[in-house]
């Protein structure tokens, strides 16, 4: 786990132009890009009500997907929920400022829009100083999913966020994003625990942390499946530009494309709306290569996808590596799998 020094927390001094600016823009019922280790963010404030809106209308995202709510303290959390018990301060003191989001009961000062009208709202500490400090002068939680439009490859540096909105969101400087996958989303309903959505904070690691504490829990594996409890864990997500295929260790690359070109019928014509294009012949195939370490390649994941979209491949291909097993590349296949539209029968069981 990483040591967090108040000094590696402070803002320089030309990112404090940026926070200043960014906090007018919010205070204007505006939404800002915003640095975090995981993924960047689109924000607004929590107090902001057509704000909040703005950040569904930007990204095209569909209302019943909820926010993450983004705090940068303890205090700050609990005004957002209900109940706070030992374990969540395990986790927060271990994991926070870091890529764990906690989902708990809601109070009222968490609006029904950010949590698509659930009782329960997902909150977390990002590890990022400028949004830090953005947040804590905002002096209120800041909403934020990925700075993408809906359905679409997460971004993990400015130039992504600018990209993706074509320069139309401010977006506070930052480096680019360290993890590089989304957190980890844990369901905590008294003792008895979820993993919603996987990240680089793992089950194990969480295990390790109730151990530590001598605290007794259980892990509920039901409730991942189910769609009230975890919306937004959509089939399709995180898409790159081109298709994504996903192929057998051995699959050569004209194999690929033969496949590929046999399967045109089975991609999806349109996903949440938007027309998939698909060419009537796919002939140049650009391989995604991630690193052997999953933590490194959890860090390459977004930004590899899109340069690879970006080459002039009429699709991308990764191939699944025997050794590419634990929790973490497991979070990673997560990814993979929602942003692939073709997965060749030499992976399927
Ligand atoms: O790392 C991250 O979590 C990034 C950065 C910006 O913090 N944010 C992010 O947000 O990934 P987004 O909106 O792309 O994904 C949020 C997901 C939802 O799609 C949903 O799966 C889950 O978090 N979520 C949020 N609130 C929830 C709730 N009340 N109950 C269950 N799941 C929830
Ligand atoms: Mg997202």
């Amino acid at each position: 786990m990483l040591e967090i020094t108040p000094a590696a927390l402070e803002p320089s001094a030309t990112t404090s132009q940026a926070i200043k600016r960014a906090l007018e823009i919010l205070d204007q019922n505006g939404v800002v890009g915003i640095p975090t280790e995981t993924v960047y963010g689109l924000a607004a404030r929590l107090d902001r009500p057509q704000g909040l809106e703005k950040i569904f209308s930007v990204k095209q995202r569909p209302f019943f997907d909820p926010l993450i709510v983004h705090v940068e303290s303890v205090e700050m959390a609990q005004r957002y929920v209900k109940e706070w018990n030992e374990i969540c301060s395990a986790l927060a003191v271990e994991f926070w400022p870091g890529p764990l989001s906690l989902v708990l009961e809601k109070s009222n000062s968490t609006p029904d829009i950010v949590t698509s009208g659930l009782a329960t709202v997902a909150v977390r500490m990002p590890r990022n100083p400028s949004t830090l400090e953005l947040i804590r002068r905002a002096g209120v939680g800041l909403a934020a999913p990925s700075a993408n439009r809906f359905g679409k490859s997460s971004p993990t540096s400015r130039e992504h966020v600018l990209r993706e909105f074509e320069g139309s969101v401010f977006v506070v400087d930052g480096d680019a994003s360290d993890v590089g996958i989304e957190s980890t989303v844990l369901r905590v309903r008294g003792r008895v625990l979820s993993i919603l959505r996987p990240g680089i904070i793992t089950r194990t690691q969480i295990d390790h942390v109730l151990h530590k504490y001598k605290l007794s829990a259980a892990w509920d594996d039901t409730t991942c499946q189910s769609s009230t409890e975890a919306p937004g864990q959509l089939k399709h997500h995180y898409m790159p530009d081109v298709p994504l295929v996903l192929t057998g260790e051995n699959n050569s690359t004209s194999e690929v494309t033969d496949f590929i070109n046999a399967h045109i019928a089975d991609m999806p014509n349109e996903i949440y709306g938007q027309p998939v294009i698909k060419p009537t012949e796919f002939r140049v195939g650009q391989e995604l290569q991630l690193s052997a370490d999953p933590l490194l390649a959890a860090r390459e994941l977004y930004g590899s996808l899109r340069t690879s979209a970006q080459s002039r491949a009429d699709f991308i291909f990764f191939r699944v590596r025997r050794e590419m097993t634990g929790e973490i590349w497991s979070a990673i296949f997560d990814r993979l799998s929602k942003a692939a539209s073709l997965t060749m029968d030499s992976l399927r069981q």
